[in-house]
């Protein structure tokens, strides 16, 4: 059966809007499209795609357990989840596990988990959660009330209360929100979607403060930050502070639809038989391929190399802006990149996203004003290079008649 991008608007429910082009085909960190034409991947399918296309030891662990076992539901447990667990508790704070299916899922269990815990120890009336402008944490209709873009929570009908929001990086914001009745306070250690905003110095150290202050917990989203991407397994590591739950997907799966959220045996006991669950969340599959995604990533070459690359990047990114003028400041940490657009280009991030698509090169924006950079964590120096003087020459495009207007 041929299919075009024509067939999206007659068979799919007109919620996105992919570009004109269909990729059927990827191999590390290149993609091919349904007319043979290449394009270097610097998009990694949001921050998804940490070990590039196709990887093969992420392929050799997925097609063994597909011959060996493919689903149980939660009924029974099963060997690959219990392995990806006791490697995630290894690696990190976290002494328990619970496996969703995205990212939005494994928050709405962070989430939940925070509220069963706050009425466990301490009552009903603490159910405050403070989240942050800008933030992201998912679609479903906690996550986008939790979440600081409200357009996005919007024109559906009452939303899940007991949600408030400050500006990110304002202690003194938390602090005037927070108190006895705040339950926890949720945060990317580094905002992603929202624009890549980096915390600024003692930012998170002040949440975490502020949460023990008020015996509420603290959350982190690293569903974008996490699994090697910042040049630590998890960017709480870097930035020295440790939360209470910690959600994970994306570069968790590789590609491979997977969540996680990781917590302290005490808070786990709060989730008791029967208060939530998932039938996919903890398939074999999926952990099968987990496993693989960390035993690859979590290695001291790897992450080393996460920060080297991340260099590369923002060298690069300097160099174009010496000669286009084209960011006002250049973002983010690891290979998580944002370029954010100078004023004369305001609001036109998916003009350079289109153009660099043109020039052979996949980008991300994170909103109309910052073009973001999430590839795969072991993308090649000679794959960065060539794709860099791609994008270079869709920024060329775009600046010229900017340019030749002024
Ligand atoms: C920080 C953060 N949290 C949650 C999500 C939602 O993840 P998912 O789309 O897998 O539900 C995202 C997705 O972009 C994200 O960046």
């Amino acid at each position: 059966m041929q299919v075009t991008r024509a067939t999206f608007d007659e068979v799919m429910v007109p919620n996105y809007n992919p570009a004109a082009i269909i990729p059927v085909r990827g191999e590390g960190s290149r993609l091919w499209d349904q007319d043979g034409r290449e394009y270097i991947d610097f998009a990694g399918g949001i921050a998804v795609n940490c070990l590039g296309h196709c990887h093969p030891a992420v392929v050799a662990a997925l097609k063994e357990q597909a011959d060996r076992l493919w689903h149980l539901s939660n009924v029974y447990t099963n060997e690959p989840a219990l392995r990806l667990a006791r490697k995630l508790v290894d690696a990190t704070f976290a002494d328990r596990v619970f496996f969703a299916n995205s990212g939005g899922e494994a928050n709405e269990a962070a989430l939940k988990l925070a509220r069963r815990w706050a009425v466990d120890h301490f009552g009903p009336e603490k159910d405050q959660i403070i989240a942050f402008e800008r933030a992201f944490h998912g679609r479903t209709f906690f996550t986008v009330t939790v979440g600081g873009q409200p357009a996005y929570a919007e024109g559906f009908g009452p939303r899940p209360g007991g949600v408030d929001h400050v500006p990110y990086n304002d202690l003194a914001a938390l602090e005037a929100a927070m108190s006895g009745r705040t339950c926890a306070v949720v945060a990317e250690p580094l905002q992603g979607e929202g624009g890549i905003i980096d915390p600024a110095p003692g930012f998170l150290a002040g949440v975490r403060e502020l949460c023990d202050r008020h015996n509420a917990l603290l959350i982190f989203d690293e569903v974008q930050t996490g699994v090697g991407r910042t040049g630590h397994l998890y960017a709480y590591e870097g930035a020295g502070v440790t939360p209470d739950i910690l959600s994970s997907a994306k570069a968790l799966g590789a590609g491979f639809p997977i969540g996680a959220m990781l917590t302290t045996a005490a808070i786990a006991g709060s989730f008791k038989v029967g208060t939530h669950g998932s039938t996919y969340g903890g398939n074999p599959l999926a952990c099968a391929v987990g496993e693989t995604v960390l035993d690859l990533i979590n290695t001291p070459e790897v992450l080393d190399g996460v920060k080297a690359r991340g260099e590369r990047f923002r060298a690069t990114l300097e160099a174009i802006n010496a000669e286009h003028r084209v960011f006002s400041e250049i973002r983010g940490q690891g290979l998580l990149i944002g370029a954010a657009l100078a004023p004369a280009y305001a609001g036109r991030a998916r003009d350079f996203l289109n153009a660099a698509l043109d020039a052979g090169t996949m980008v991300l924006v994170a909103g109309a004003d910052v073009i973001r950079f999430a590839p795969s964590l072991v993308i090649p120096e000679a794959d960065i290079d060539e794709g860099m003087r791609r994008f270079a020459a869709g920024v060329a495009a775009v600046a010229a008649p900017a340019a030749a207007a002024s």
